[in-house]
């Protein structure tokens, strides 16, 4: 894109900043200084597009936010000013005072479909004084509506066999002649595709267009091709796979969710040097077929191929007049990539011809394979999360999911292959059908590593290698769960966006990556499959028509609520409260006198020791928690949106709610009452306030009772675990936090860890080195929901915490939590203001905490020596504890 307005660049050299961190423990300083180093006087740098976009094409938004950080010398920002050029039209926001440098909203014309924009922002610091101009930024926007489409939706005119996923090619020669200037490759599929141009890929992009209630919202995506296009004969080809729109998915097996084959949308746009444009669409001058080399790709089965059948057979494409109602956006999140490749780390032979891979992780993605092949034979591609006794894979926690590839191939030799259409959740990779007498190099494959391209911010590490392991499993959980949409798990017959998990996880995931855009798109889905009784479905998208179990349709308020807190993003909280409300009304219809009596519910999902998978905390003490939480929090986003009127309606609504919890289920002494005494019912009656203040602390002794019943252990499932630790901290018992935390016994976190876990668990004994393999059933190595912990990891072992009251990070604390068990804890953050760290560590008998505060922010010391907190401004601190 070109530059239109003109850069500054300053010279920078080291700040003060950087030179007091080095006095700090050299472990500490690597992780500092990345974060510090930045000019003197200089301008404003790091400038973002809406959710956190650097120099985006195809961007969502007419009217979007912008954002930009401060270099470390200024300490805070009075006054901005911000201006775009876009087709040579200026718009200057003049000054506008505030200190706010994060999601400042535009308020000149909106931007429309193809618009390149640059632009640039200036600030005044703390003493008044204008810095220079930004350098510039630039973002390109999508086609922003289904009006600017002149293409048509185009597939194989022969329908497929509806019980099989095989791949459609489609096709499109044309000439160029002249002199590109620019050439814009819009496109979008009902199902999932992959494009080449002139024989090679056209992005890095996988599984695009990603996965949306395909009938209400279709993304699409935006690629610069211009320096792919040559002079005379160009061919494009799709591939089209049945995917998520018309592939199996969902416990059923259904096939064909959304609609039975795939179609393309695609309009090429080429502009030319002498002012002339041309524009190619899909239309029926494209040619199609069925038959190719990929036989079958299928997410949840495999991909099965054979190179003896090459692409042929061409005829014609059905050409439908009709767009579709979908509204037909630019997708509003980073697309899934590879982003990174595992090398073999072992290879074993537990039965004669069949070698096992072990990549040491497990990992979601697929394995290129590079291997020798005999002509008509076909190799076949395995895949495990964890083997047996004797050596063999272990596949019957993927229930129905095949999760099979197979290569035919057309002459001997050696080949390089990976499927397109297809992924699987595994450690192992089990080879088979291979030339006989071949001996296996590690070389042979690789794990490619595949998951939304979304940003790293968050690290967190200690002194404890067993609590660095969990960080690693959370870590690699987000990765392989974070496919498009937030799912429970890469791997079985399932794979969907199980909204209970991805409530419990919401927290954690916003500390390791940058997930703003990725959650509002998914918020989006859920907007859109909403029920219309209001309750919010299990799965979003909704692949399983059914909904309405509390702790997972709630979803719908915690999610806006916390990405809010983290982002200080008020639109994800205005764009959701129609929903939120629509959620609090049913829950309201099921409840008499603020009771819920009677509900469907998941229950306190997987608690140990329980007699079914439900939990014994009862599902109507759960819905009327869940209801009066509810009620709170939309509460809490009428505030933030000045709705005061509906502020104070469920603010009321949650109290009478909460009297009536407390009525019903609570002596005057804090006990439970009329249920079971759970660790998980005391959990919520605290945690979501339910109860008055008085009976609290004898509620969390009947907590610790709990806990010191079960011999210092977890009696929590889903909903119940995420909260435990981080309440029973709050509530004056930090050791015990703590305790539960290190626990290594059944059930733990460190348990997993020490039967072997490289990702989160479904069950904390999914599998144990003295009783083998837990239910197949519901026996995920790769489920998320239990990293919830990483949240507690982040804000108190290491002590970094977000301010609700000053979302985003503009102020924050710091309020370690040091335990004689650890050397060290320390979390870094990339902010939307900068680089915050806090961490702290201990030797011989002293205790030095590290802060940074980055620019225009202020964060509050809590520190457990007593002394009083204290508000510490900008810049690298160091605390000895006393
Ligand atoms: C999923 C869970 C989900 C649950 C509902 C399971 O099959 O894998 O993680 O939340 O169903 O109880």
């Amino acid at each position: 894109m070109k530059t239109m307005i003109p850069s500054i660049v300053k010279l920078r050299r080291a700040g003060s900043h950087g030179r007091r961190l080095l006095r700090v423990a050299a472990t500490s300083v690597a992780i500092a200084l990345t974060g510090v180093a930045r000019a003197d006087g200089g301008p404003a740098h790091s400038l973002t597009v809406g959710e956190g976009f650097r120099e985006p094409l195809g961007f969502h938004d007419p009217t979007p936010t912008f954002s930009w950080k401060l270099p470390n010398d200024a300490k805070r920002q009075t006054a901005y000013r911000l201006e775009t050029i876009a087709d040579g039209v200026k718009w200057d926001s003049g000054w506008i005072e505030t200190d706010q440098s994060s999601l400042l909203p535009y308020s000149g014309p909106p931007f429309d479909s193809r618009q390149q924009v640059a632009w640039r922002v200036q600030y005044r610091d703390e003493t008044g004084q204008a810095r220079d101009w930004s350098a510039p930024a630039h973002f390109e926007l999508g086609l922003l509506s289904a009006a600017e489409w002149n293409a048509k939706w185009i597939r194989p005119s022969t329908p497929s066999d509806p019980m099989q996923e095989p791949v459609a090619w489609l096709r499109r020669k044309f000439a160029v002649n002249g002199d590109v200037t620019q050439a814009r490759l819009y496109v979008t599929a009902r199902g999932l595709f992959e494009l080449e141009l002139n024989g090679s890929r056209v992005s890095s992009d996988h599984f695009a267009n990603g996965w949306t209630s395909y009938n209400k919202r279709l993304d699409t995506l935006t690629y610069d091709v211009t320096s792919q296009l040559q002079s005379g004969e160009n061919v494009l080809q799709a591939m089209l796979g049945k995917g998520w729109y018309a592939g199996k998915i969902g416990w059923s097996k259904t096939i064909g969710n959304y609609g039975h084959d795939p179609e393309l949308l695609l309009q090429l746009e080429i502009k030319y040097a002498d002012g002339t444009s041309t524009t190619l669409v899909s239309d029926d001058q494209w040619q199609a077929t069925w038959d190719g080399p990929v036989i079958s790709s299928s997410i949840y089965d495999g991909e099965t191929y054979d190179a003896r059948k090459p692409v042929s057979n061409w005829g014609p494409v059905h050409v439908s007049d009709d767009l579709g109602s979908a509204r037909l956006t630019p997708k509003p999140f980073p697309p899934v990539r590879v982003t990174e490749t595992l090398k073999t780390r072992g290879i074993t032979e537990p039965e004669a011809d069949r070698f096992v891979f072990d990549l040491g992780q497990n990992m979601v993605g697929w394995a290129r394979v590079r291997i020798p092949v005999e002509i008509d034979q076909t190799a076949t591609i395995r895949f495990a999360e964890m083997l047996n006794k004797d050596g063999t894979l272990y596949t019957a926690n993927y229930r129905n999911a095949k999760s099979t590839d197979t290569y035919t191939a057309a002459v001997s030799g050696e080949i390089e292959w990976e499927p397109k259409f297809t992924f699987h959740g595994f450690r192992y990779v089990e080879l088979s059908g291979l030339p006989a007498g071949v001996r296996p190099r590690p070389d042979w494959v690789t794990g490619v590593v595949l998951h939304s391209d979304l940003r790293r911010i968050g690290e967190f590490a200690s002194s404890h290698a067993k609590l660095n392991q969990l960080q690693s499993n959370i870590v690699w959980g987000q990765r392989g769960n974070f496919l498009d949409i937030p799912t429970d798990c890469p791997q079985r017959d399932e794979r969907m966006g199980w909204t209970g998990d991805a409530q419990v996880f919401c927290p954690t995931s916003m500390f390791n990556y940058d997930c703003h855009a990725f959650w509002k798109s998914w918020l989006a889905s859920m907007r859109d499959d909403q029920m219309p009784d209001g309750r919010i479905p299990h799965v979003i998208p909704d692949a399983i028509g059914d909904g309405g179990s509390p702790g997972w349709m709630d979803a719908a308020t915690i999610v806006p609520w916390e990405v809010y807190v983290r982002t200080g993003d008020i639109e994800v909280l205005a764009e959701n409260f129609a929903m939120m409300e629509k959620l609090v009304d049913w829950y309201r219809a099921q409840s008499r006198d603020g009771l819920i009596t009677e509900i469907k519910a998941f229950g306190d999902w997987l608690q140990p020791y329980a007699p079914s998978n439900t939990g014994d905390t009862p599902g109507p003490l759960l819905a009327t928690a869940f209801y009066a939480h509810n009620a709170e929090l939309v509460a809490n986003c009428a505030r933030v949106l000045g709705q005061d009127d509906k502020h104070q309606r469920y603010a009321a609504e949650a109290a009478a709610v909460k009297q009536a919890f407390a009525e019903h289920y609570f002596d005057e002494q804090g006990n439970l009452q009329n249920a079971p005494e759970t660790q998980t019912a005391y959990l919520l009656a605290v945690t979501f306030d339910l109860i008055p203040a008085q009976m609290k602390q004898p509620c969390i002794a009947n907590l610790v009772r709990l806990v010191g019943k079960a011999d210092g252990h977890l009696r929590t499932g889903f909903l119940g675990t995420p909260y435990i630790v981080t309440t029973l901290d709050r509530w004056h018992h930090p050791q015990l936090a703590c305790d539960l935390l290190l626990q290594d016994s059944y059930p733990s976190w460190i348990y997993s860890i020490n039967q072997g876990a490289t990702t989160m668990w479904e069950r904390w004994n999914s599998y144990s080195r003295d009783d083998g393999f837990g239910d197949a059933q519901m026996n995920s190595f790769n489920h998320y929901a239990y990293g919830a912990i990483g949240q507690w990891m982040y804000e108190r072992m290491a002590g970094l915490a977000p301010d609700p009251a000053q979302p985003g990070y503009k102020h924050f604390f710091v309020r370690p939590l040091i335990d004689e068990r650890l050397d060290f804890a320390r979390a870094k953050l990339e902010t939307p203001y900068g680089t915050a760290i806090s961490g702290w560590t201990t030797s011989g008998g002293q205790t030095v905490v590290e802060v940074v505060v980055p620019p225009n922010t202020t964060a509050t010391l809590v520190l457990p020596d007593g002394r009083p907190r204290e508000t510490i401004a900008p810049g690298a601190h160091r605390f000895e504890l006393r």
